[in-house]
């Protein structure tokens, strides 16, 4: 299939047949998902991948009872972990001391390591750690205060964070689903659903943050999908510039 084919064949599929799909097939698709770049490869995400009858039962009932959840033989539930930054910056800092002793020409390794050490230990607990939103209003004051005299990234205060990480594990979200598609599978993406109720059903800790609940299954004849799909005129969204 190509990419194109791929794309006109991903639709949100609200009612699915009864027949079974591969547990491997999804896991190799999440695999997948993991190649969606995320925001200073902080991969601030973790998939949820249910098959279990008793807990999918529980999951469409926190969904709301939509089709498109009561009916899929599996889910996938993907969450946010901002609660995890100072973990995944380290394991990403360690990757790429390696990486750069194996790419960089000798006399800049350390430079270069040096910098993505304070990127990694310093600037990244900066700017992902949350207290009440005041060390969000803080980081917003310094920025708009640097910014006065250089170009500066502005959206950085508690809420902005999250926005990132919730992009970036969308992106994650969206790959999957086309790794989905490629695989011959059908999905549909879910934030209509009762956060509290996921994440208690997932035992999940208060930093987690559901992003998205995407369900599988393969469509059902007839009634898989709600009549042709539509998207704006292209010349309403694309602006030359
Ligand atoms: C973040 C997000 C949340 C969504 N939530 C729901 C939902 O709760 N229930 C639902 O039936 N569809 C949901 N959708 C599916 C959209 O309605 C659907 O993508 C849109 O109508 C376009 O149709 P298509 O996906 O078939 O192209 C959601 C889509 C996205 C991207």
């Amino acid at each position: 299939m190509t990419l194109q084919h791929t794309l006109e064949r991903r639709r949100s599929v609200r009612h699915y047949a009864d027949t079974p799909i591969g547990a491997d097939t999804v896991r190799q698709c999440l695999r997948l998902a993991q190649l969606a770049p995320s925001s200073s490869n902080m991969q601030l995400y973790e998939f949820y991948h249910i098959i279990d009858p008793a807990v999918l039962k529980r999951l469409a009932e926190a969904c709301l009872g939509q089709k498109a959840a009561a009916t899929a033989p599996q889910m996938v539930v993907f969450v946010t972990r901002q609660d995890l930054h100072r973990s995944r910056a380290q394991t990403v800092l360690d990757f790429e001391r390696g990486n750069i002793r194996r790419h960089s020409p000798p006399e800049k390794q350390a430079k270069r390591i040096q910098n993505e050490e304070s990127y990694r230990t310093k600037l990244m607990p900066f700017v992902y750690a949350r207290c009440f939103g005041l060390l969000g209003a803080f980081r917003k004051a310094l920025a708009w205060g640097i910014g006065l005299f250089r170009p500066m990234m502005r959206d950085v205060s508690e809420a902005d964070m999250r926005i990132v990480v919730h992009k970036s594990c969308g992106l994650a979200a969206q790959t999957f689903m086309l790794a989905m598609a490629e695989a011959g599978y059908d999905t549909c993406p879910m934030e209509g659903l009762d956060s509290r109720r996921v994440k208690r059903i997932l035992n999940l800790p208060r930093g987690a943050e559901i992003n998205m609940v995407v369900s599988c299954g393969i469509r059902k004849d007839g009634h898989g999908i709600w009549g042709e799909r539509y998207r704006l005129p292209f010349d309403e969204v694309y602006r030359h510039v």
